[in-house]
């Protein structure tokens, strides 16, 4: 008597082993180290591309590997009156969580005030994206970075008063976009040629 074989199909959804405990939710077998959510994220990005004359613009790179990310805002006003990001778009090159982070930060920050805005930070950005691996983390800083700048950018245009936590946190990544540009200059030319095309 022969014996029918019926082949299994399981779908893979069962969390990593060993777990690395950094993302408790959603890491399956086949995103690997990463989120499902980062990996949502990264294949379908949100907001992805530029804004036609944008009121604000942020580029930055990363200290640590050289990629580079430019984000674009429309500023509008809420129903009390209050400054909001109306629209917002980015363009990065960059891993893959670099990718995810530069999406999920654009979904965090439509619709909000200005304010509300500058105070969104790296952890918020990791926080949503259900965690990332630690040698991973330093990608976050680039998206929390460039909407800084495209705020910064937006007040220095309207010649307006900068907040001073902003005009900080302006100083250093001016301080560290020069070492990367200089650290990183062929790449970063390349990379700038390629944006421009
Ligand atoms: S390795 Fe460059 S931003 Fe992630």
């Amino acid at each position: 008597m022969t014996k029918k074989i019926t082949k299994k199909t399981t779908k893979s959804r069962a969390v990593c082993e060993p777990k690395c405990g950094v993302c408790p939710k959603g890491r399956t077998a086949a995103s690997g180290p990463y989120t499902a959510d980062v990996m949502e994220h990264f294949s379908r990005p949100h907001n992805y591309g530029k804004i036609k004359n944008p009121d604000g613009v942020g580029k930055v790179g990363n200290l640590v590997c050289g990629d580079v990310m430019w984000l674009y805002i429309k500023v509008g006003k809420n129903k009390a009156g209050k400054e909001i990001i109306k629209d917002i778009k980015f363009e990065t090159f960059g891993c893959v969580a670099a990718i995810a982070t530069s999406s999920a930060i654009t979904d965090l920050a439509k619709e909000k005030t200005l304010e509300e805005a500058i105070a969104i930070d790296k952890q918020e950005i990791v926080q949503t994206l259900g965690g990332l691996p630690p040698i991973k983390l330093h990608c976050s800083v680039l998206a929390a970075d460039a909407l800084a700048e495209a705020i910064f950018d937006y007040y220095a245009k309207q010649n307006r008063a900068i907040p001073k936590e902003l005009e900080e946190k302006h100083h250093r990544i001016k301080k560290e976009k020069d070492i990367v540009e200089e650290k990183y200059k062929d790449w970063t030319q390349k990379e700038e040629e390629i944006h421009n095309q």
